[in-house]
């Protein structure tokens, strides 16, 4: 099997964490070209900085980071701090990184790395909002039909987590999201139903602490910091890891092939409408998850920390 051409859009946040480190642990399966950090979780001087702090983790001074998009295409940019901590990964326990970003707008290098490699061999995993994608695609259109396969984390086919109708990548920078649906590039869509189902057992916790290595360690405390009152779930899903493991695991999961439309305005800004059951008759325009065998799910997930630093 030849290793998959990856790109990782992402606003690490500790989710998008477990995601990178899940991509690096598994070079057989992925040949991780860039990642592409964009404002979400925090701020772009933040995301970026823990996209080089996670990089240094796992030892990939290999991949180039690229800062993108400060904020989102139209609304102004709503951040997470409450969720993420100030810096973007409480719990954690990495050093800032002693490197820089590379040279470059990350929306730029998104769009050499489309052009340059053999049409539909780029898979994207978006674990934020979508604004760096979007840019990328009204900045070059060239790239939708080139652009092999986008794995995204947004949205929901129930409540969303920032307002009650959306999910927050897609809240965040709902224009954005909607350039990316409705720009007919092949979409796997993880809402909120599928990520919410992907929480780690006390078994699964133990197993993190147990590990004995920086990464394992880094995942338990992100695992374990404690929660903001009020949230839906008893512990800290993981949303974004759900991309990258559909891409090797996809017998972990269900779903079937939807029209999706993103709402951009008004008291349901960043609603994902997901025509589960064909009532529109439009044609889908995404796979959507729907579950997730989340006992295996970090079975694997930390079976491929193990081999971290
Ligand atoms: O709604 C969850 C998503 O928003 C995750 O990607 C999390 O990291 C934040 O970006
Ligand atoms: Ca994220």
């Amino acid at each position: 099997m030849t290793a998959r051409t990856l790109a990782i859009d992402t606003d690490p946040g500790q989710d998008d964490a477990v995601a990178l480190l899940l991509a690096f642990a598994h070079r057989e399966a992925f040949d991780v070209k860039l990642i592409a950090s964009v404002a979400g979780n925090v701020g772009l001087e933040r995301t970026t900085a823990n996209a080089l702090r996670i990089r240094d983790l796992a030892g990939r001074g290999d991949v180039p980071v690229h800062a993108g998009m400060a904020g989102p295409m139209v609304v102004p940019l709503e951040t997470a701090e409450f969720i993420s901590g100030p810096d973007g990964l409480a719990g954690s326990g990495l050093p800032e990184s002693a490197s820089r970003p590379a040279d470059g707008h990350a929306v730029d290098a998104l769009i050499r790395l489309i052009r340059i490699e053999p049409p539909g061999s780029v898979t994207i995993c978006a674990l934020g909002p979508l604004t760096n994608i979007a840019m990328a695609l009204r900045l070059a259109p060239d790239i939708a039909p080139r652009l092999g396969l986008l794995s995204i984390m947004g949205g929901a086919l129930s409540l969303g987590n920032m307002t009650p109708a959306a999910e927050f990548n897609f809240y965040v920078d709902p224009h954005a999201a909607a350039v990316v649906m409705s720009a007919g590039v092949k979409t796997a869509l993880f809402g909120l139903d599928v990520t919410h189902q992907a929480i780690a057992s006390p078994a699964h916790v133990a197993r993190l602490a147990a590990l004995g290595n920086r990464a394992g360690a880094c995942v338990y405390g992100m695992l374990t910091r404690p929660r903001p009152g009020g949230m839906a779930t008893k512990a800290h899903p993981m949303h974004d890891p759900c991309t990258v493991a559909w891409l090797m695991w996809p017998e972990l999961f269900d779903g079937r092939d939807c029209h999706v439309e993103i709402e951009t305005d008004g008291r349901v800004r960043g609603r994902s409408t997901i025509d589960w059951n064909g009532r529109t008759k439009r044609s889908p325009n995404a796979y959507v998850a729907s579950k997730v065998d989340a006992g295996a799910l970090f079975d694997r997930m930390i079976d491929s920390i193990a081999r971290l630093p």
